[in-house]
């Protein structure tokens, strides 16, 4: 235990990022204070929001500068404790970074349950994804027995899950992704009612008026762009337009963005449309985990996590959900727990 690999932003992100956006840098071993833990993360996620941090400007977050440590939810051992807020052999999941060892005062972390098994699913489907899912689809989508909902970036980590909480509730379920074996997994494995290829839909606003002939009564949308605007034009009287992410629009700062371009039908379907920040909803997490592992362990929501070994394999990682390369949560394994 020398050193301290960690990945860095090389250089500021323009367009789609690139894994030469990043590079490996070895750092001392840092020492824990008083106060303080050393944290040796086992794994470490790749997250799409983390883009807004990217480009140097300023966004609900403080922008990344060249040099710093790429931001990254992880799970991670305990191995020192000088009076830090857990003990040594402690699991803990947080927000740590693209890094092996992380000193913390432990702030925003927790000690993971027994049974967030994998221990990665701590930063997955009981992590920020899982509780996105579930208060985006629950709380502000609100299904209903019968109605239909369409999700956007299905095959994805919120998307997936925020689709099957919504079938759930009894609502009938249609996904978007990109590529017929995405389409395939959730019509197949998680009993979506319909799946739509939008990178091989010839129309996709037929495509949408197909799978959902009754008008959409929820949609999550993960995605913004043109699929937000077209789903607009099938929403049914009274619908609501969950607004969770826009990884469409992530990559083209500097550029005009695309979307909603009429929003008249907001006027005479009467729709409602919400936007929402998961990490309002902090102090019901612990009910929500709970909840969800009730689903799990019955093989009532599935999951999937897609991780690439070795922590050097981040940039490809990060810069892999603009392709749509990961399917399932995007991760990467740091170490091994023994
Ligand atoms: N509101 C909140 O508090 C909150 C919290 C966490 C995450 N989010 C948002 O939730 C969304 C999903 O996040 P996640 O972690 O679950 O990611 P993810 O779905 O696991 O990965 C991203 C997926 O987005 C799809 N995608 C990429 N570029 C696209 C494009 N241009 N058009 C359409 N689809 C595209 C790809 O799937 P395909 O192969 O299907 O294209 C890719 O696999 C993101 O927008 C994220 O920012 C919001």
């Amino acid at each position: 235990m020398s050193d301290n690999c960690c990945i860095v932003l090389d250089r500021l992100v323009e367009g789609a990022p690139r894994p030469e956006d990043f590079r490996l840098e070895r750092r001392p071993l840092p020492e824990p204070g008083a106060g303080e833990m050393l944290v040796r993360n086992l794994f470490a996620s790749v997250d799409p929001g983390s883009r807004g941090r990217l480009s140097g400007r300023a966004s609900y977050a403080p922008p990344l500068r060249p040099g710093q440590v790429m931001e990254a939810q992880t799970v991670g051992l305990v191995v020192q404790s000088d009076g830090g807020r857990f003990a040594e052999g402690d699991l803990v999941a947080g927000a740590l970074g693209l890094r092996e060892f992380a000193v913390t005062k432990g702030r925003g972390m927790r000690r993971i349950a027994d049974w967030e098994q994998p221990i990665s699913t701590a930063i997955g489907i009981y992590g920020t994804p899982g509780m996105t899912a579930y208060f985006g689809m629950l709380d502000v989508g609100q299904p209903e027995p019968g109605q239909t909902v369409l999700v956007s970036a299905a095959a994805g980590t919120v998307g997936s899950a925020a689709g099957q909480l919504a079938a759930l509730r009894g609502a009938r379920v249609v996904g978007i992704a990109g590529g017929a074996e995405k389409c395939r997994y959730l019509r197949e494995a998680l009993g979506f009612a319909g799946a739509i290829d939008y990178k091989a839909a010839d129309d996709l606003a037929d495509a949408i008026g197909e799978t959902c002939p009754d008008g959409v009564d929820v949609y999550f949308d993960n995605v913004g762009g043109v699929i937000l605007q077209t789903a607009l034009g099938h929403m049914a009287d009274g619908g609501r337009i969950v607004i969770c992410g826009q990884i469409s629009q992530y990559n083209r700062e500097g550029t005009a963005p695309e979307g909603l371009v009429d929003p008249h039908p907001f006027i005479y379907r009467r729709l409602r449309m919400q936007g929402f920040v998961v990490f309002d909803y902090a102090d019901r997490f612990e009910a929500a985990r709970r909840e969800m592992r009730g689903w799990i362990e019955a093989g009532r929501l599935q999951f999937r996590e897609h991780v690439l070994d070795g922590l050097e394999r981040a940039p490809e990682a990060y810069s892999g959900l603009f392709q749509g390369e990961n399917f399932g949560r995007g991760l990467v394994r740091i170490g091994e727990l023994a």
